[in-house]
This record gives C-alpha cells, sequence and structure tokens, in this order.
C-alpha cells in the first residue's frame, strides 16, 4: 500500500494535491525550487485544514495529522528518496518539467510512480526522456485539489498496467473520483468539455446578447446546476434524443467554431487585465481581501456539494 508520498512544486495545486496525500494516511514530502512558496504552501494548507474543521469535514485530529504528516523541503533527493507515489506540479513548460523528471527519475527508488499533473501535455510527450516510461503517468487534479473529486488519469502506449492500476486504487483511496482516458487526447475530457462552454460562454458576452453576470448566472442556476447531479449525456437522455438531435441540428451552424481563443480573452490580456492575479478580469477584485473572501465562499460552497454528494 502506498504510504509515502512526495508532491514537486508547492504552488496552487501541489500544496492542494499534498494536503488530500496527507489527510489520507500518507506521508508526503513537498519540494519546491522557490522557499517562499513552501512558506505561503504551509500557510495556506493550515488555512484549508481549519476550513474542513469548521465544517465538519475532518476532526481537529485528523488536522493536525495531515499538517504533520507534511514535510516541506528544499531538497529534491529528500523528496522524492523513498517516495512510492510521486506526483509533479510545476509549471506548464515542457522543457521544464522534462529537467524535473530526468531529476526525480535519477533519484527515484525504482518501481516509484511518476504522475505528472499537467492540464495540456502529451505524456508521451512528458516522458519522451525517461529509462522506464512505463512508471510514468497523468493525474490530472482540479483546483481546489483538495475539495474537487475528479481526478483524470492518462496512460501513454508505454505506461504499464500495473501503474495505471495503483495510481486507480491510492487515488479511490484518498476519496478522489479518478477517469481514464482511452487514449491520450489534448486537453484530456474535463478540459475539452470546459473549453467548448467558455469559448461559447465568451462568445455571447462578446457579441452582445447578455451581459457577463447573466451568461454566468445561466450556467450556474441551468446547465451546471444539473450537471453537478447528471452528465451531459444522461440529460441528453431525460430530455429525449429525438429532441436532442434537432436541437444539435438547429443550433451547431449558429455556435461559435473560432479556432483560436476568443476575442475577449485576447482583449481582457493585451490590457493586463489576468483575473484575480491583477485584480481585473471580467469582474473586479479590487484587494487581496476580497479575493481570499471570494475564495474562501467559494470554498464553503464546494464543501457543501461534498457532504450533500457523501449523504
Ligand atoms: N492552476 C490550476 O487550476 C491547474 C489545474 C489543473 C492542473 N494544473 C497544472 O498543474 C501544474 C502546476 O500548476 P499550478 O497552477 O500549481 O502552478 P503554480 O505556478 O501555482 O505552482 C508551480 C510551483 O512550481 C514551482 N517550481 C518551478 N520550477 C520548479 C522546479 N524546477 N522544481 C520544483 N518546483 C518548481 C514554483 O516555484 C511554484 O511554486 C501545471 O502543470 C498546471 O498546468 C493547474
Amino acid at each position: 500500500m502506498i504510504d509515502n508520498t512526495a508532491v514537486i512544486g508547492a504552488g496552487i495545486m501541489g500544496r492542494g494535491i499534498a494536503l488530500v496525500y496527507a489527510l489520507n494516511g500518507c506521508r508526503v514530502r513537498l519540494y519546491d525550487a522557490a522557499n517562499q512558496a513552501l512558506e505561503k504552501a504551509k500557510t495556506l494548507v493550515a488555512a484549508d485544514l481549519a476550513l474542513m474543521v469548521d465544517e465538519g469535514l475532518c476532526s481537529d485530529a485528523e488536522r493536525r495529522q495531515a499538517l504533520d504528516a507534511i514535510l516541506v523541503t528544499d531538497s529534491l533527493a529528500d523528496a522524492v528518496g523513498s517516495a512510492a507515489f510521486i506526483t509533479e506540479a510545476v509549471p506548464e513548460q515542457l522543457e521544464l518539467k522534462w529537467q524535473v523528471f530526468a531529476s526525480i527519475e535519477g533519484l527515484a527508488r525504482p518501481g516509484a510512480i511518476i504522475a505528472s499533473n499537467t492540464s495540456t501535455l502529451p505524456l508521451s510527450e512528458l516522458a519522451r526522456h525517461l529509462e522506464h516510461p512505463e512508471r510514468m503517468i497523468i493525474t490530472h487534479f482540479f483546483n481546489p485539489a483538495h475539495l474537487v473529486p475528479l481526478v483524470e488519469v492518462v496512460k501513454a502506449v508505454n505506461t504499464s498496467a500495473q501503474a495505471v492500476a495503483e495510481a486507480l486504487a491510492f487515488l479511490r483511496r484518498a476519496g478522489k473520483v479518478p477517469v481514464v482516458l482511452k487514449r491520450e487526447v489534448p486537453g484530456f475530457i474535463a478540459n475539452r468539455l470546459q473549453a467548448a462552454v467558455v469559448r461559447e460562454a465568451m462568445f455571447l458576452v462578446h457579441s452582445g446578447v447578455a451581459d457577463m453576470h447573466d451568461v454566468d448566472t445561466a450556467m450556474t442556476c441551468g446547465p451546471g446546476f444539473r450537471w453537478s447531479v447528471i452528465g451531459p449525456l444522461e440529460t441528453a437522455d431525460f430530455g429525449g434524443l429525438d429532441t436532442w438531435q434537432s436541437v444539435m441540428n438547429n443550433l451547431a451552424p449558429e455556435l461559435d467554431d473560432s479556432r483560436t481563443a476568443p476575442a475577449l480573452i485576447k482583449e481582457l490580456n493585451r490590457q493586463g487585465h489576468l483575473g484575480v492575479k491583477t485584480g481585473q478580469g471580467f469582474y473586479a477584485y479590487p484587494t487581496d481581501e476580497v479575493v481570499t473572501d471570494k475564495i474562501r465562499n467559494r470554498d464553503l460552497a464546494f464543501i457543501r456539494l461534498l457532504k450533500l454528494r457523501d449523504k
């Protein structure tokens, strides 16, 4: 049974993934190239755990146990040397990930599974320079990793059946809901679905059909509300496939089919409006306190959803 893990990269995703493993009885060595990222991770993980205790998602004893289980380190060798499951969560740059995997492979014990949290890079590319690509896999978590149940699992032709089976068992034990792709495709499943929706949402705002609040409300109170219970394919079954065939025939020619990022997002980027991190995106986030509040409220809502799922 895997009980010794390492997470490489302590940013948004790495610290959340470390928390998932720690809460499920694993020892986690959390490594980052930047010391301040490790310090920040400790503070934020402690805050996430405090909220989980407040909301009854874990006990105070489990909170303390999880905090003790995460050992931050500035030594990659120390992080991966004894780990049976190593998760990489460094920035989405192929060359950087290649360097990190080469270092991990030189330090990890034989048989350790090396998992990448990449959002977009193909596994066969990521594993290109590894001596043992059979032990490499993608486990794609969603932000905030400690609350969103889904993890997409992607294998390449070289990935061993044993690595897939061990990764799935490990993720399930950690309380996650893994889905496995039959073959590699860019964006996996969830980001492709999400990108299709985001493209149309931005098109609707950009072409003046509705304002951004109404587009977001249409999703959270309409399809999004439904989709957290039944997925799009089952939704079609309930609506009637004859009806859905007409809907798709009538709508398909009307939908945005642009082949690059939507005009609206390009325009906001050109103006330096990158969302929460610059204080302005589609909406305004004037202070750090506003952002902290919004994240807390978002996480509280996710926690309530999680509790409903568990009933
Ligand atoms: N942010 C998301 O919503 C999200 C969701 C799913 C997947 N991902 C993927 O997860 C990965 C990490 O994304 P993130 O959002 O956590 O990024 P981030 O920028 O928040 O964190 C990356 C961390 O990696 C560290 N780092 C950089 N070089 C390193 C090295 N050589 N060794 C060790 N640490 C190093 C950085 O200091 C930083 O703390 C990316 O591949 C991203 O595509 C992100």
